[in-house]
């Protein structure tokens, strides 16, 4: 089986590269192309069909996106660019020539206003710029699918892993570079390690390939989380790790002391139960899940103990 990669050389798509099943083939992508990887600007919809077009792959999984939630307010139309017209492209080039589409989206699709899980097919109410141009990606698939199981979508948050920018990979840092931190602990959802997501986003591929799974689907870890948790966590664990001498003291902060350009929701866990049962795959605590990520990175390292 075929499979289009983009996005290869982000956080997930690394991980993605890295646990590749043995019956798939990849022709992975990124912006810039090298190190093995094709050049894909995602910002061109021209291109993004042309892709299609040369290569004929059974799936498309579309990893690569515009992620600068903050600088998304300022460059509305690039992030849309990428985030709605890219899967837009694909959307058409596979319905036209034949293969399926797994994208990967958000919980930023949704308000955070509710206060209990998000189930998939609930209304999405973006708050921001990156929150819309993700829903808009999500609208312009099913558009063109209209509920045919041939394209999936699979929301995920708060991503993490041990390569790549992300929350534990920045608080790793701060804890051993201050002595003190004010973590938002305001804002609830759930960290997902990008090894856990990749193993998902692969039997996605191979369940989706074989029969008929529900078109929005969630993953992220088990659990719930705050901000200020998970740095709490990632400062015992990198201690634990031996990643770190002595964890900073994290003090929680509200998100109104923490002003950022995009708003973001204030609880938006996915309810990741049905996605479960149709992948036939079971979650992992977050917190194990991170000291996972951690061990990684020690490893990657070379410092663990
Ligand atoms: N990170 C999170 O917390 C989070 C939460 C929920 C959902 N998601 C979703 O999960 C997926 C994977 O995200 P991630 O965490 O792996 O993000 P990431 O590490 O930022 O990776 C995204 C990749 O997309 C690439 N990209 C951006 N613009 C591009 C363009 N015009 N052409 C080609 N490639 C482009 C980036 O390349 P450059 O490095 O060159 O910009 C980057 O390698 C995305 O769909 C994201 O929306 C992420």
């Amino acid at each position: 089986m075929k499979v289009l990669l983009t996005g290869a050389a982000g956080q997930l798509g690394q991980a993605l590269r890295t646990s590749v099943p043995s019956t798939i083939n990849v022709i992975a992508t990124s912006r810039n192309g090298g190190d093995g990887l094709e050049a894909l600007d995602l910002a061109d919809a021209a291109a993004c069909q042309a892709v299609v077009a040369q290569h004929r792959p059974d799936w498309v999984l579309n990893a690569g996106a515009y992620t600068a939630v903050d600088k998304a307010e300022s460059e509305p139309e690039l992030a849309h660019a990428v985030n709605a017209g890219a899967p837009g492209a694909f959307a058409r080039a596979l319905a036209d020539q034949g293969g399926r589409l797994l994208q990967i989206s958000t919980d930023f699709v949704f308000n955070g206003s509710q206060g209990s899980p998000y189930r998939p097919n609930q209304e999405r109410d973006p708050l921001g710029i990156y929150g819309a141009s993700k829903a808009a990606g999500e609208e312009a698939i099913e558009a063109v699918f209209q509920g045919d199981p041939r394209a999936l979508i699979l929301r995920t948050s708060w991503v993490m892993g041990p390569v790549g920018k992300n929350f534990a990979l920045t608080m790793l840092r701060l804890h051993r570079e201050r002595d003190s931190l004010g973590v938002v602990a305001d804002q609830v959802g759930c960290p997902s390690s990008t090894l856990n997501l990749a193993r998902a986003c692969w039997q996605s591929i191979q369940r989706g390939s074989q029969g008929t799974l529900p078109p929005v689907m969630h993953w992220c870890d088990s659990g719930a989380a705050s901000w200020y948790d998970v740095s709490v966590a990632v400062g015992e664990l990198g201690a634990e790790l031996g990643l770190l001498d002595t964890p900073a003291s994290v003090q929680p902060i509200q998100t109104s002391d923490y002003p950022t350009p995009a708003a973001r929701p204030s609880y938006s866990l996915l309810d990741c139960n049905d996605t479960r049962k149709a992948l036939e795959l079971s979650g992992e605590h977050w917190r194990t899940a991170l000291k996972t990520v951690l061990q990684s990175t020690a490893q990657a390292s070379g410092s663990a103990s």
